[in-house]
């Protein structure tokens, strides 16, 4: 296996250098908790620089651009939060209007904010979709498309990128659960199949440890102005440990790790059959007429009287599995190639269990995926709403306020009210419904609705 970063972190370390330097620790790992200490470096000719594009993490990103089919590759600290920002900022100008789908992360809305980015959303992900908003609006000329969402449900970029090249868009694909699609027979990433931009978290479903991702481009932007976009939205010390992880994972996955995805694929395939077979909860599958992440796991237990939040609790308190995400219908699960056969098999014994311990039966059609929210009524761009002044209230006191920022279920982290957006009483309906605590405090705009949103 050949990283080159994590490879010329160990061998510096070794040389035992006088550390004149930071980070404070000095190399020394105190306490476990420092346990990357020695390869934890600064920018250093040994260690190379990434906002530079030097040493051996550019060589390391070279090798990542290779391994998940994008024509450049660049590391991030960040998180795909960052990336989304730096990609946004490479992608649009500000009072740019982008056409996003509504089932966006956060890091969408903070990023129009900053960048003063107004809004047209896409409620169906599809090619068909985005010809026909892209037809209306000439003026768009970025295109955002979650894939694969939080369930694993996945788009078709290139049939999308298609349609964007045709109208002279540019595609940014938030791909940030889907860093192993190329190590599971999924192909390149999105930037390899037609985005300009695709963006992963490498920590989500890799080997590699928080905050690290990737901002995979087509190779139309230069180097340096993609370097000076991410960072302008990272820190000015990256972490070096974290840094190495994405690179050591790049390895493993193109190795051993990748042949360990395919059968937690084939894991995951037999225990959403061995669910489906049972008729009490049910596992999504490609049956339900969606293209799937082949290793993400959404059990429906709402069809089978069992509230998806009281499922991940009992989970938790019984059997002590942490699902990644709950709601009233659904309990999501990620696995990785980290997951070992035993662990799948005791994943699999907690929800034959669950099933007879809380006395499910499979009644109801199975509908895994939330309802969509209702349609949103923006009041003023994302920006003036997120600088306005503001005053707080508690949600279920601030029906007709326009509010001044993202109530956002987390996870997914998708705003069910984003900002500028009027809180209306129908949106309220929708998230007493879906859970949501509606004496939590909201902040709203002080008076008026800040500067009319401009329709095209
Ligand atoms: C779809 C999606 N995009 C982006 C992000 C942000 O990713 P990160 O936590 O790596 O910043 C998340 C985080 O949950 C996400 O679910």
């Amino acid at each position: 296996m050949t990283a080159p970063l994590y490879d010329a972190l160990c061998a510096f370390a070794r040389q035992d250098g006088l550390r004149m330097h930071m980070p404070g620790h000095k190399g020394r790992a105190m306490t476990p908790l420092f346990s990357a200490a020695a390869i934890d470096y600064t920018e250093l000719a040994p260690t190379g620089n990434l906002y530079t594009g030097e040493g051996p993490i550019a060589e390391a990103e070279h090798l990542a651009a290779s391994a998940f089919g994008a024509a450049a590759a660049y590391f991030l600290t960040g998180g795909s939060t960052q990336g989304v920002l730096a990609g946004l900022a490479l992608c649009a100008l500000p009072g740019d209007t982008i056409l996003l789908d509504r089932n966006t992360h956060r890091s969408f809305f903070s990023a129009m904010a900053l960048l003063d980015l107004h809004p047209v959303y896409l409620n169906v992900p599809d090619a068909d979709h985005v010809e026909e908003i892209l037809a209306a609006h000439e003026g768009i000329k970025t295109v955002c498309v979650t894939s694969p969402t939080y369930f694993g449900v996945v788009a078709d970029i290139a049939a999308i990128a298609a349609v964007c090249r045709r109208h002279g868009a540019r595609l940014l694909v938030d791909e940030a659960h889907g860093a192993h699609f190329s190590f599971v027979g999924r192909g390149p990433c999105a930037a390899g199949r037609g985005a300009a931009i695709s963006i992963s978290s490498a920590h989500k479903t890799l080997p590699a440890l928080g905050g690290g991702a990737l901002l995979f481009t087509d190779g139309s932007f230069p180097p340096a102005l993609v370097r000076e976009r991410t960072a302008m939205f990272g820190t000015s010390s990256p972490s070096y440990p974290v840094m190495a992880s994405i690179d050591w994972a790049r390895a493993y996955l193109t190795g051993p790790g990748g042949e360990a995805y395919r059968r937690t694929a084939e894991a995951v395939a037999a225990l959403r059959r061995e669910i489906n077979s049972r008729g009490v909860f049910h596992a999504l599958t490609e049956e339900d007429g969606l293209v799937l992440d082949p290793t993400r796991l959404t059990v429906e237990t709402s069809c089978a009287g069992l509230d998806g939040r009281r499922a991940a609790a009992l989970l938790a308190e019984r059997w002590h599995i942490w699902p990644e995400m709950d709601n009233c219908r659904c309990v999501v699960f990620i696995l990785t190639c980290c997951d070992s056969e035993g662990d799948i098999a005791r994943l699999a014994e907690a929800l034959r269990a669950l099933e007879e311990a809380a006395g499910c039966k499979g009644n109801r059609p199975a509908e895994a995926l939330p309802p969509a929210p209702p349609e949103p009524e923006q009041r003023c761009s994302v920006r003036a709403a997120v600088f306005a002044r503001r005053r707080t209230r508690t949600l279920r006191d601030a029906a007709g306020c326009v509010s001044a920022v993202s109530v956002a279920p987390y996870p997914p982290g998708v705003p069910v009210i984003a900002p500028g957006e009027r809180i209306t009483a129908e949106v309220l309906d929708y998230l007493a419904r879906t859970g949501y605590d509606m004496a939590a405090p909201v902040d709203v705009l002080e008076e008026g609705v800040g500067t009319p949103w401009p329709k095209d």
